[in-house]
């Protein structure tokens, strides 16, 4: 009797922290896992209003993930047991979804992460709740550009600490603290894999981008000091100085002269307000 388990190695992941350099099969996955994505980002716009609990939108992103046939990629990641994280207010990253009530001023990044025929889509935006303070939605504003500065530069031939410089330099002009103990990263038919994508650097320095290289950018932008605090139960990491932070996130390829998005909002939502 055959005891060994055989597996496709053209179709395996390889978790060894090599770069993978995708062709059109990989780009053509990417772009209906990404697009899932953001079309349930999109279909959360006008639901996140005052009142609703973050459970129930973590329940609308699971349903809506399953009912498209894919799956949630964060449900059983490390032990977690959500579909998507949702951050409030001074939480930067993973926070997780339940009872909390959304109250009016609020902000708050909701992360869908997926899995739709094999490839992954990564994507999360900030959300407004009902009326804003103009100091929070001008760092929500900030963050996006921080976003959109990142993805425009992203083309062969750029290096990670490129685009890590310009995110960084535009943060702090306005004297915004960048987050360090989190960054963007590879992906493809693994959720996370190399290469690090850090949101600061030193221009000329780290990956030089090629075509084919699937990645993530995704910026954590503080109203204060950059530090990170870990809650007790693991996964929350909120800002030392309790200061608002905001993130958005894009999953995108490297093609032969730029790149492709293959999260962005089908219906122009990009930011808010929606
Ligand atoms: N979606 C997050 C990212 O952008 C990761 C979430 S992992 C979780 O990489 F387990 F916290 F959901
Ligand atoms: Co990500
Ligand atoms: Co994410």
């Amino acid at each position: 009797m055959n005891r060994y388990q055989y597996v496709d190695a053209a179709t395996t992941p390889l978790r060894d922290g090599t770069i993978k350099l995708h062709g059109p099969e990989g780009f053509e996955g990417m772009r209906k896992a990404g697009r899932l994505a953001a079309e349930i980002l999109d279909a959360l716009a006008p639901v996140v209003v005052p009142g609703i609990t973050t459970g129930q939108i973590d329940d609308i992103v699971r349903r809506m993930t399953l009912d498209a046939g894919a799956v949630p990629a964060t449900l059983g990641y490390r032990g977690y047991a959500h579909s998507c994280c949702t951050s409030i207010n001074n939480v930067i990253c993973h926070g997780i979804p339940g009872d909390r009530v959304l109250k009016d001023g609020d902000i708050i990044n909701i992360d869908v992460t997926l899995l739709k025929d094999g490839w992954h889509g990564d994507t999360s935006r900030m959300y407004l709740v009902g009326d804003v303070p103009l100091k929070a939605r001008r760092l929500v504003e900030v963050t996006y550009e921080c976003l959109m500065i990142g993805v425009e530069m992203a083309r062969p031939g750029v290096t990670l600490g490129d685009i890590g410089h310009a995110i960084q330099r535009h943060a702090e002009s306005h004297r915004y603290g960048v987050v360090r103990d989190f960054c963007g990263h590879g992906l493809g038919r693994l959720f996370h894999d190399a290469p690090e994508v850090v949101h600061l650097g030193t221009p000329g320095t780290g990956v030089e981008l090629r075509e084919g290289m699937f990645f993530t950018i995704e910026p954590m932008i503080n109203l204060g000091k950059p530090a990170v605090k870990m809650m007790d139960d693991g996964w929350t990491a909120v800002t030392r100085d309790r200061s608002l932070s905001a993130q958005f996130e894009h999953s995108l390829g490297i093609t032969a002269d730029g790149c492709e998005i293959f999260t962005t909002s089908p219906k122009g939502l990009h930011k808010p307000p929606y």
